[in-house]
């Protein structure tokens, strides 16, 4: 078993210690939210934060994060109001199919964090998730949104 403290809960997971993250959080603990899209650390889908640092949690190993705190698109949202990206991304219609948005979002809430106002040169940078539906403007639009508000 490996306790896991995910948006504030610690879960009893039986997992072995290498097993990916993501399955931890999407088959064990039944928050599906984070989406698999490569599984290689390529495309952001199974962003998830670690301690406050946007991981791709297809390439982490469970073990590795016990003891500290994982935070999902779940968990965003505190008390029905929605994190400041949730509401860019409704204000400027960012999403599409939706399945890369909550892997973008965890990725712009790490950002914002960091650089509360970036450039789009730091977007560039530090936002390399994929869209298969070419959202990238749309996201680039909802950062600077964000930023201000
Ligand atoms: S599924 Fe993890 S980066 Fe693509
Ligand atoms: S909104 Fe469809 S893959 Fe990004």
């Amino acid at each position: 078993m490996i306790a896991l403290t995910i948006n504030g809960t610690e879960h009893q997971l039986d997992v072995e210690p290498d097993t990916p993250l993501l399955w931890a959080i999407r088959e064990n603990a039944g928050l599906t939210g984070t989406k698999y899209g490569c599984g290689i650390a390529q495309c952001g889908a199974c962003t998830v934060l670690v301690d406050g640092a946007a991981m791709r949690s297809c390439s982490v190993q469970v073990g590795d994060v016990a003891g500290k705190q994982v935070s999902t698109i779940e968990g965003l949202a505190i008390e029905g109001k929605l994190h400041k990206v949730q509401q860019a991304w409704v204000d400027n219609d960012v999403p599409q199919c939706g399945y890369c948005q909550s892997g973008m979002i965890m990725a712009v809430a790490a950002l914002l964090q960091d650089k509360p106002t970036p450039t789009d040169a730091d977007i560039d940078e530090a936002i390399t998730n994929i869209c298969r539906c070419g959202t990238f403007q749309q996201v680039r639009e909802a950062i600077h949104a964000a930023a201000k508000a």
